[in-house]
């Protein structure tokens, strides 16, 4: 297994291309599976994920190849198997996103249930709660969903959770009312821009999806939905966690493509702590004052401070003058970050969905373990700032979501390198 060794010090300063949004990049792609004809993509990212969710398509039916020019196209081949298997669907929860898909296509999906990860328990209930209401008939054998349907009728979907909306549960309901009879309306759909992107590029292949970014969406079922071309939006996941890089570092960054709207709430607290932030011809520009001032930050769902972003934000709040609480209200156990920052001189404290940031005046260089993928780019930041040298292990986690994390890093001046165990 590869592992990143970092010698901590380098202010960073220079450009950063930020890459397609993950998160947009993987219904998307799922959603290949309701069209007729060729979808080309563009701007998708080259992570571990995309490939997993491509394999899990192919054996779904779904052709797809890179062109040379490096866009993604994906054609339905045959619609023979609509089984998700455990094998594929326990390496990435997003797998859930074919649910829909099949669903509304082909009348019938089997996909394994995803099991719980490192960031808590992740039950798919609203997601089932959303096709059932559209006319799903739902059975659970032998740790597979299976839905069936002879024909799906749009309806009214609430689909509010004890944790507020669910991004990927919207997702499928969204997907599988293109193709429903009549007019569905999604009640507290999640707001994510990459929500939108889906919405948009199913309005491209002839959908009729109002409101996205709204808590109430409206879907006007359509007969068929024809591929179409679409760009996938910047990873506003990404571009934050390299905002908090430059700010981290007291470095200067600029970060192609990032975009201020998609971040206002990270923004807000980011600004707060003291960091600068402008908005730049390419995208946004990044800088610090050296004095970090501690801050509170309780994550929510869009438009609120994202849970993607609250592990590397607790890494740079670790060196704030005075004392910083991060409440975390959306995975209420995405804190597995925090024994790994303690261990690299953090006085860390978890009140229940709560953690009290103690500020230090240095972090010190580690061994340290990467458990889930954002927690294992807090390590990386902690790491770029802490004294001595940090070993973040089990780094494959950071390859779901980060393309080639380490060169864009050591392009600005980061002391970071990959390294077989
Ligand atoms: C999406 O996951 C993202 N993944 C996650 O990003 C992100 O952390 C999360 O949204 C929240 O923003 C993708 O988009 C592929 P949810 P998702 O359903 O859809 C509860 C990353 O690092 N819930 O919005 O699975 C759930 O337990 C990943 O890129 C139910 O109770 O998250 C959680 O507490 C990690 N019942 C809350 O809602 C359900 O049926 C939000 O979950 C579904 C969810």
């Amino acid at each position: 297994m590869d592992l990143l060794e970092i010698v901590g010090g380098s202010r960073l300063k220079g450009t950063i291309p930020i890459g397609g949004a993950k998160n947009a990049a993987l219904p998307i792609l799922a959603s290949s599976i309701l069209v007729d004809g060729e979808t080309v993509l563009r701007n998708v990212p080259d992570l571990a994920d995309v490939r997993q969710m491509l394999l899990l398509l192919a054996r779904l039916g779904v052709k797809s190849e890179r062109d040379e020019s490096g866009a993604l196209r994906l054609r339905v081949e045959d619609e023979m198997n609509s089984h998700a298997e455990y094998e594929l669907v326990s390496k990435m929860r997003a797998s859930i996103c074919v649910m829909g898909p099949l669903l509304a296509k082909r009348k019938r999906a089997q996909v394994s249930m995803p099991g719980g990860c490192a960031i808590g328990d992740r039950p798919i209930d609203l997601h089932i709660q959303g096709l059932r209401a559209l006319g799903a008939e739902f059975d659970l054998v032998n740790g597979d969903v299976l839905l069936h349907a002879k024909k799906l009728k749009g309806t009214d979907v609430f689909l509010g959770g004890r944790f507020g909306a669910s991004v990927t549960g919207t997702a499928n309901v969204m997907m599988t009312a293109t193709l429903a009879e009549g007019r569905t309306v999604i009640e507290s759909a999640a707001c994510e821009p990459e929500v939108i992107d889906l919405a948009n590029y199913l309005n491209a292949c002839g959908a009729r999806i109002t409101g996205q970014g709204t808590p109430q969406i409206t879907v006007e079922g359509v007969e068929k939905l024809e591929g179409a071309e679409h760009s996938i939006i910047p990873d506003r996941i990404e571009a934050g966690t390299f905002m908090i890089a430059a700010a981290i570092t007291n470095g200067d960054l600029e970060l192609q493509g990032a975009r201020m709207e998609h971040l206002r709430a990270v923004v807000d607290r980011l600004r707060r702590i003291g960091v600068i932030i402008e908005r730049s011809e390419k995208g946004l520009s990044v800088s610090s004052a050296r004095r970090l001032e501690p801050v509170d930050i309780t994550t929510q769902p869009y438009p609120g401070f994202p849970t993607d972003l609250q592990a590397q934000a607790m890494a740079l709040l670790c060196l704030a003058d005075g004392n910083s609480a991060i409440t975390e209200k959306v995975f209420p156990d995405r804190f597995l970050h925090v024994g790994e920052l303690n261990r690299m001189g953090a006085h860390l404290r978890k009140e229940g969905p709560t953690v009290i940031i103690e500020g230090v005046k240095r972090l010190v260089g580690a061994q340290v373990m990467a458990s889930d993928l954002r927690a294992s780019a807090s390590m990386i930041l902690a790491g770029l700032i802490a004294k001595g040298v940090t070993r973040v292990h089990r780094v494959y986690h950071i390859d779901r979501g980060y393309e080639r994390i380490e060169q864009k890093l050591a392009k600005v001046g980061a002391n970071i390198r990959r390294a077989r165990e």
